[in-house]
Formats: structure tokens, sequence, C-alpha cells
């Protein structure tokens, strides 16, 4: 599955340069000020979170570096499906006490010559309800931190702002916060509430992710499957 999608975003030249764009933008896993761990949320749901989570893993994958996708999302968790992953174990697990976070690690690889050798680190969000209040705990912010220490990068993927608590909880435990913005799906001002938000719950909002930008409505460098960065 990984090799599929790494495939689709390789064989697109400018998303997959939107992609590296983002990540230098970043800064992460890469450079003296290199961010390890970072949160993508958005105002409403679907407005590509999780798209732009595995495509940005992929990415920095890509350049050498070893990053963990860590499904945070424990009320539409997604991950598991597009990465075509079990979900018996995982973030739960850890949240309820009974593993730590390197113990509930996926290890997915390459398999296929073209697209290189690589691998991609995954926590998907476990089993179990009930774990929205454990996301704020110090068991949470302990499970961000193991993972960085064993790997270059750490994206979380979490429930939309304004539909749950779980990413303002989750914001102050990550060194840096993304909206992920569908301009068909969220208002301005549903954005704008939902960076106050963040940055009120302690988070560090470092820019919108412009998902399926519109040319029409934004200009002609665009295109449908862009990601793009506002500092
Ligand atoms: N740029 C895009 N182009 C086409 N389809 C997209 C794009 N981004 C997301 N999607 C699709 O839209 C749906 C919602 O995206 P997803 O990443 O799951 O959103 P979220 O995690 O915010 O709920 C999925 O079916 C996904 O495949
Ligand atoms: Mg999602």
């Amino acid at each position: 599955m990984i090799d599929v999608l790494l495939r689709r975003l390789t064989s697109n030249a400018e998303l997959l340069e939107e992609y590296a764009s983002l990540r230098g933008r970043l800064h992460l896993a890469r450079g003296p000020n290199a961010r390890k761990s970072i949160l993508a949320t958005s105002a409403q749901p679907r407005e590509g979170k999780t798209t732009v989570i595995v495509n940005l893993a992929l990415a920095t994958m890509r350049a050498g570096r070893r990053v963990a996708v860590l499904d945070a999302d424990m009320r539409k968790p997604r991950i598991h499906e597009v990465l075509d992953l079990p979900n018996t174990i995982g973030l739960s697990d850890v949240l309820a006490g009974h593993a730590h976070a390197g113990d509930v690690i996926q290890t997915v690889k390459t398999a296929g010559d073209d697209v290189g050798e690589a691998s991609l680190s995954v926590i998907t969000a476990g089993r179990g309800t009930g774990f929205a209040e454990a996301l704020g705990e110090p068991v949470m912010r302990d499970a961000i931190k193991d993972l960085t220490g064993i790997c270059d990068a750490v994206l979380v993927d979490s429930p939309p702002v304004l539909a749950a608590d779980d990413a303002l909880r989750l914001a102050p435990f990550v060194e840096g916060v993304i909206v992920v913005v569908h301009t068909g799906v969220a208002t301005e001002d549903d954005v704008k509430l939902t960076k106050t938000r963040l940055e009120d719950a302690g988070g560090r909002v470092l820019g919108v992710v412009m998902n399926r930008f519109d040319p029409r409505v934004h200009g002609p460098s665009s295109h449908p499957y862009s990601a793009y960065y506002q500092g």
C-alpha cells in the first residue's frame, strides 16, 4: 500500500514539490532548528488532515528521515485504513497504560524497486473508545516525547477543532500545529476561530495548508491537489 501511495505522490511532480516545500518551510526533521513534532488539525471534518499527514510523512521519509505517523484521531481513526494496517494495537493501549509508544509501532517498508528502500513508523489509534480526555494527560505528552527520541519526526493526526477539544489537548505537546483547510468546507471565520482556540490552548500555529486549492479562486500557480503553506 505504501508503494501505491508513494508512486502516486512521486508521479505527480507538482504535488511532490508542494510537499517537499511544505516540509522545508516547517523545518521538519532538518537543519539546526529542526522541528520534530507537528500536529495536523482543521476546523471541520474531511478537510484533508489525514491525507496531508500521510503525504508529508512520505515526502519526509523520501528525504531519508525516519518518520512516525501517530493517529490521535480517536474519533474517526483512518491512518490504518489509508496504510492498510491492522488496528489491533495502537495509541489507545499507550493511553490505557498497557504499553509504551515504542511497543506499538508498526514499521511499514516499501516493497517495489522503483520507489527505493524506505520505511515508515506508524502508530494506529488502536481499539476502544473514550480516550479523548487522556489525550491531554502526561502519558500522551510522554508518548510524543518517546517517539521523537526514536524518530527524526513525529506527525500527529487529530480530530477537527470545531467538533471536539481533542486537538486543543494535543497542541501544547507538539512543537508546531498546521491547520489544513479545504476552502469548500471551512469558512474564513472557522479558520480564524480554530487558530485562536489552538493558540489559547498553548499551541504554536505554524500556518495553514490549503488542500484542494482551487485555481479559479486562488490564482494560476496552484492546482487541485495543492498543499500550500502560508507563514
Ligand atoms: N487534495 C485532495 N484531492 C482529492 N481528494 C482528497 C484530497 N484531500 C483529501 N481528499 C479526500 O477527501 C476525503 C477526506 O480527506 P481526509 O484526509 O480523510 O480528511 P480528514 O482527515 O480531515 O477528515 C478522503 O476521502 C480523501 O481521500
Ligand atoms: Mg482524518
